[in-house]
This record gives C-alpha cells, structure tokens and sequence, in this order.
C-alpha cells in the first residue's frame, strides 16, 4: 500500500476534471482498508470508487481511498439460481459480460453503465426497466469510524429511485466492500418493453431473445445516444427525472401537450428532465469547453479541460430556467464535490 502524493484524479473520474489530490492510496484488500481505517483515525477521508457519478469542483485535501478490491465468485446455486458476490472494486460491465458468459440472467439491461461495483447500490443505478436492487441481496461493508465489518440486507438498504440508505441515513459512514447479487440460471425473466430495446430487437429480427441479445441491444442504444467517457468526459444523467404533483402536470400539460409523463400514483407524475432541458434549448448547446449533449440532454459533458466550477455554473443556469420556464426544481444525480 503506497500513499501518493499530488496525484491528477483526470483518469479516476468520468468526467475528467483535472484536480489533484493531497494524499492518494489504491486499496485492493479488505484487510488493507481496515488497516489505512486505523492508521488514518484523525484524518479525513474521501472514498473513490469508479468516479462515475461524482463533479470534483475542488482540490482534494483528504486522504483518497482508491478503493480497487477485485475478486468474483459465486458463493451458492441450484438448479435455476445462483448467488454471485463481487468485490466492490470491479468494474460493473466487466461484471455484466461475466453474467452474461455465464448465462446468468438480470442485469443484461444494466449492460454499459459506467462505474464499480462498489458504488452501484449507493444510487441504486438504473436502466431499461432494471433497477439494481431487483437481483440485489446483501452488501458487506465497513463502518469507517470503528472500522467493523457489516451486512446491509436490501431491506436495510431503502432502495428507491437512484436512492439508497447510503444517500441518506448512514452517508459517509460505510464503505462498501462486496455485493451479493442473486442470478436466473434458468427462465431468465427477460425485461424487453422499454420501446427503444424492443424496436433493436425487431430490427435484428430477433423473436426469442438470450440476455446476450438484450445486452447488444443496450449497448446499442447507450452508444447512440450517451457519448462515450474515455472520448467525451460525462457523468451519464446530471440530473434525477423529477416527480411532480398531478395537478401541476395537467396546468403544464396544456401549455406543453407534447411533454412526455410516467405516471407514479395517483398524486404523481415523474417527467423527464432530458425533454424539460431540451425544450428549455439547452441540447445540443456549447460554451467553451462545456456543453450539453446532443443526443441526450440530460448529459452535460466536458469537451476537454473544463473546470469542475464551470459544469457547476452550466448546471445552475439549466435549473434556473427549468424554475422559471416550468415552475420545477431540477436535482442533481451526480455528486458534487
Ligand atoms: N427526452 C427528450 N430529449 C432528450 C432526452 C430525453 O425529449 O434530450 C425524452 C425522450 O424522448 C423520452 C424521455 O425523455 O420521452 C425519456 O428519455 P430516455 O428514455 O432517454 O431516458 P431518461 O429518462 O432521459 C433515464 C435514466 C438513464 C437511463 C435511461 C434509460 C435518469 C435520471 N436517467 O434517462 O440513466 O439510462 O432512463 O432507462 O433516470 C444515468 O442514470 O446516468 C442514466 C443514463
């Protein structure tokens, strides 16, 4: 275990902001982690997974905590399941093709999201009709102040939208050190009605699709329109999709008969923010190195050397005209640090 010094973190986040950390350790054990815990009791600590869903607007001070912990196995099966634990620090579509070599069916529409493993139950990440939390069984991680280990059931996690217990009640207390997921070996239940991955389905004139065909018809779509981190630096949405009340959605719905609606409950209705910034004249837009993207626009990307500050600004200017325009306030998914 090597502490760096004045280390760039461009490579360790996905949206490429060049900021420097002070103090920098890639951690690739648990016993490891529990011993920089110990040794490290006074010091303040930043926990690095994928930095796939984090803004760094700032220099870091802290000690950073790389945490790099590799290792998959699958610890139960019968005949139609089995139980697969991952070690926090793989990357999660590398863990997506081993499902998929396996055949082990649930998460093929998670296929492409960026990130670890470590950090998808944090936001609980989600796509195509999939959530991370319906495969989910249990998290291991380690309380930092005591360095104890401990086992976070789903029920203890409160999974909702891009929500966890990791959000909320327990934030920067724990680092997650394995997740435990549990996989169809047989009668995938295949989730194939969001529109886009049906009409790739159709196109390749497939009738019975394997989870590796949904998975290539993910990919396809995440390709054609979420621009490519190692090319152009983004954090994949910047914003949450906004639940408002049903009345506030039938005064804009007359103003806006187009505006796209998913119904919540009765009181409820979620829109999507990618069509409130897009008919808000964002999409597509650039200003020096900023920009939003133009085939998605909930996706604010960095074109080369932006500052962390100036994305934060973009950001700030796209909520407040959302406000203005449609009476709604925009959250941010992505962290910003
Ligand atoms: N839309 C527009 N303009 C845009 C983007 C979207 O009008 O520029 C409209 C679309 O036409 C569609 C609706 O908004 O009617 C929804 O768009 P899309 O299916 O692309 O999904 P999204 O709501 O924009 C969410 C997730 C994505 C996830 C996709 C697919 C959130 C915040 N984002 O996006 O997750 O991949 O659904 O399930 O919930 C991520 O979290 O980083 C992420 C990429």
């Amino acid at each position: 275990m090597k502490i760096e010094y004045h280390k760039s973190l461009k490579e360790y986040n996905t949206f490429g902001i060049d900021v420097t950390a002070h103090e920098f350790v890639t951690i690739t054990s648990k016993s490891e982690l529990k011993k920089i815990l110990s040794q490290n009791k006074e010091k303040e600590l930043f926990i690095l997974s994928g930095g796939s869903n984090m803004l760094l607007t700032r220099e870091l001070n802290e000690l950073v905590l790389h945490i790099a912990i590799k290792g998959i196995k699958v610890t139960e099966e019968s005949d139609t399941h089995a139980l697969v634990s991952v070690n926090a620090g793989e990357n999660w579509h590398n863990f997506v093709e081993y499902c998929i070599d396996q055949d082990y069916g649930g998460i093929e529409n998670l296929s492409l999201i960026p990130g670890y493993v470590g950090s998808a139950p944090i936001q609980n990440i989600g796509a195509y009709g999939v959530e991370l939390k319906d495969t989910f069984v249990q998290c291991e991680a380690i309380h930092i102040a005591t360095g104890k280990e401990h086992v976070f059931s789903k029920e203890d996690c409160k999974f909702g939208y891009r929500n966890s217990i990791f959000k909320n009640e327990v934030k920067g207390e724990y680092i997650i050190t394995n997740v435990t997921f549990r996989l169809t070996k047989t009668n995938h239940s295949l989730n194939t009605k969001y529109g886009a991955i049906e009409n790739a389905l159709i196109d390749k004139k497939i009738k019975n699709p394997s989870i590796k065909d949904i998975s290539e018809a993910v990919i396809l779509i995440r390709q054609s329109k979420l621009p490519d981190p190692k090319k152009i630096g983004n954090s994949g949405s910047f914003f949450k999709n906004p639940v408002i009340s049903k009345s506030h959605f039938s005064l804009l719905q007359k103003k806006h008969p187009e505006m796209p609606s998913y119904i919540i409950d009765e009181n409820q209705v979620k829109v999507p923010a990618g069509w409130l910034i897009e008919a808000s004249g964002f999409k597509g837009k650039r200003w020096g190195e900023v920009g939003v993207h133009k085939k998605q626009a909930l996706v604010l990307v960095n074109y080369g050397d932006a500052k962390g500050t100036d994305i934060l600004e973009l950001s700030k200017k796209i909520k407040a005209e959302i406000k203005q325009k449609f009476d709604i306030n925009l959250e941010t998914e992505v962290n910003i640090i």
